[in-house]
């Protein structure tokens, strides 16, 4: 299982890979097109940020463009690119094309039947876009469910994307998702509770520890 950043923002993907508990990047056109920088630029400075995965969306309308696009994100990521494609025909066929050497992740998913193909093009992920899925289609958690089962006994892992809440991150997981994508303030949402906060203050008012160590704040 690992839980990624959604995000270009540059600070953001900082601080989120600080915490050591992030273990890398998605991105997709929407969030490049956000930043002041080229999207060749946003990428390198990513690379250098991270040692895991990072997701690059292409932007391409033909096959031919599809694998050059991919070919110049990969001389920018190496070894740590996925490459993220419609789930149309022409980025199935990408796919297919692509996923024997470079990791792949149809993005946008609505449907077990599109999960079954990218299954079938041999995709390493697909992103299921949850949230998204609930507002427009009504469950983006039971399309969580039966992804799921689509995919067992592959090695297609499942990605829950569009997620807003940590509520929702979890209710994603415990439907099936093997890995979880979120933006920065939902990432800080997830690991802190009121609750444990109150509890670390009363600690510190109230008790002690080794002898010349600080309380904690
Ligand atoms: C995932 O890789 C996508 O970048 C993202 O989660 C898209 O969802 P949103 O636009 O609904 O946030």
């Amino acid at each position: 299982m690992s839980i990624f950043i959604d995000s270009s923002d540059l600070k953001h993907i900082k601080a989120a890979l600080d915490l050591g508990w992030v273990k890398g990047v998605t991105t997709n056109p929407t969030l490049i097109n956000q930043s002041e920088l080229e999207a060749e630029e946003v990428l390198a400075a990513i690379k250098l940020l991270t040692a895991g995965p990072v997701f690059y969306q292409l932007v391409s309308e033909t096959f031919g463009q599809m694998l050059d696009e991919a070919q110049r994100a990969q001389q920018i990521l190496e070894n740590r690119l996925v490459v993220k494609l419609p789930p149309n025909d022409l980025g199935f066929k990408a796919c297919s094309h692509l996923s024997s050497k470079t990791t792949c992740c149809p993005t946008a998913i609505y449907s077990p039947a599109q999960a079954l193909i990218a299954r079938e093009c041999g995709a390493q992920f697909i992103a299921v876009y949850v949230n998204r899925a609930t507002r427009l289609m009504g469950d983006g958690i039971q399309l969580v469910r039966d992804i799921t089962r689509v995919l067992e006994g592959s090695k297609t892992e499942l990605l829950a994307a569009s997620l807003k809440s940590p509520e929702e991150a979890l209710e994603a997981f415990t439907a099936g998702a093997q890995h979880l994508t979120l933006p920065h303030e939902t990432l800080i949402q997830m690991s802190g509770h009121d609750l444990s906060a109150e509890a670390i203050r009363q600690f510190k008012v109230q008790g002690t520890g080794l002898s010349g160590i600080e309380a904690i704040d």
